[in-house]
């Protein structure tokens, strides 16, 4: 195969990352079948397509289905330490997909890896945190005008394009795939919980039975980790600023309380709010001795690391992954994959079978945009509910799972109002 353009880490670690990538392809038997469509139906023929995402052989599986579809596709990372390089390896290598991403990049290069997707200029973009849009939008305008469509994968992008629609900025449709049911309702609540979980146990190795843990943020996200850390034994305490979700939280059974009676309490911290600066300088004073803190946010911003690190008179690496803090008191704080994606940076992320549906509903979306490209107007949009379902439809019929159908009298019914008084 022709090598493409590319700036990666060693192309030399393409087989391995090939066979990474046929291992999760064996758990994404949706988005398979989708590929398969997409070879023969060619759906972007000649499309150029422009990829912001975790650089993972889920991701390669979505690339690959695009490119089947007909694409000229380019890839960079959507976050400096979660790319995993044999994979990028194995996308240039052996499926012949550009790619700009290296683990550990510094914020120059992980820009400039930015640029260089948007240098493809893209008819089509696929965000994971909406930077492509958002530097499209501040610093190459005139793209704006033969871009078609974009979609987003996380709560994080979905937020800023709202406000940019908002504000009245937004110059492209966006397909908000974050919002479909058969994404957020399985890989932020299942996949997030799992993932976040693995990523805290393989930096630390800490047990969670007995633990306390606190979970900041009860969207599907929280929800998940709370779940999955209770499973484990772990007494959780749950934060959150949204009466709503506050009072579900505290009738899923966990304790509910404000980040200050948390503080001294938490043996661990995991953050999953969107927001920034939920744990601060008056929060690391009163935890405890030798608490993990990490975040299963898109951001870097929920821990206020520069508080962090004022806080602190020494600082030590006692294990890959984990920043010992020492405070004035000597009391030790533990900070995880340096504040960032958990999940991501210290595990592999969501399991392939959760991101099968996630990506086959990037990929539908992408080629819903094509079609309907006449009639997208520069709004956010939802996932088609005909998409979000027929995802949830093939899933089950991928595990081999039959569901009843209604008869025409009992469909009737649901749709009458004369019937049952
Ligand atoms: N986001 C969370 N998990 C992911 C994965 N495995 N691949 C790509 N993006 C992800």
């Amino acid at each position: 195969m022709p090598s493409v353009a590319h700036d990666i880490k060693d192309l030399s670690l393409s087989e391995e990352g090939s066979r990474l990538v046929d291992w999760a392809d064996r758990d994404m038997p949706v988005l398979r079948e989708i590929r398969g469509r997409f070879e023969q139906e060619q759906p972007f023929r000649g499309l150029r397509i422009s990829a912001c995402l975790h650089v993972t052989p889920e991701t390669a599986n979505l690339l690959r289905a695009i490119k089947a579809g007909g694409a000229e596709v380019v890839l960079c990372a959507s976050n400096p330490l979660s790319t995993q390089d044999p994979v990028a390896a194995a996308l240039v290598g052996a499926y012949g997909i550009s790619v700009y991403a290296i683990n550990g990049e510094d914020d120059d290069t992980y820009y400039r890896h930015i640029m260089a997707a948007v240098d493809h200029r893209p008819q089509l973009t696929m965000d994971d945190g909406a930077d492509l849009i958002g530097v499209i939008h501040s610093t190459r305008r005139e793209l704006l005008d033969s871009l078609i469509a974009g979609t987003e994968e996380t709560t994080t992008g979905v937020l800023r394009l709202r406000a940019m629609e908002a504000e009245g900025v937004l110059g492209v449709p966006i397909i908000a795939v974050n919002e479909a049911q058969s994404k957020h309702l399985f890989d932020n609540r299942y996949g997030t919980g799992q993932s976040a979980i693995d990523g805290i146990l393989r930096a630390t190795n800490v047990l969670l039975a007995g633990s306390t843990f606190v979970v900041i943020g009860y969207g599907w996200c929280g929800r998940g980790v709370a779940e999955r850390a209770r499973g484990m034994g772990a007494n959780v305490i749950v934060l959150e600023v949204d009466p709503l979700r506050a009072l579900q939280a505290a009738m899923d059974g966990f304790r509910v309380m404000t980040a200050e009676q948390a503080a001294p309490l938490g043996d661990v911290f995991c953050t999953a709010t969107g927001g920034k600066q939920v744990l601060r300088g008056e929060h690391f004073e009163q935890m405890k001795d030798g608490a993990l803190i990490a975040n299963a946010g898109h951001f870097n911003v929920e821990i206020d690391l520069p508080a962090l690190r004022e806080h602190a008179v020494s600082t030590s690496k006692p294990r890959p992954f984990v920043e010992e803090f020492v405070l004035q008191s000597g009391r030790r704080l533990n900070l995880l994959a340096d504040g960032r994606l958990i999940n991501l940076v210290a595990a592999d992320g969501h399991p392939a079978a959760v991101m099968d549906m996630s990506f086959a509903n990037q990929a539908l979306s992408v080629e819903y945009a094509v079609k309907q490209a006449e009639t997208l107007e520069n709004r956010v949009y939802v996932v088609p509910p005909e998409i979000d379902v027929e995802v949830a439809r093939l899933k089950l019929s991928a595990l081999g799972m039959a569901i009843d159908v209604l008869s025409e009298e009992q469909q009737r019914y649901l749709e009458s109002w004369t019937e049952g008084t």
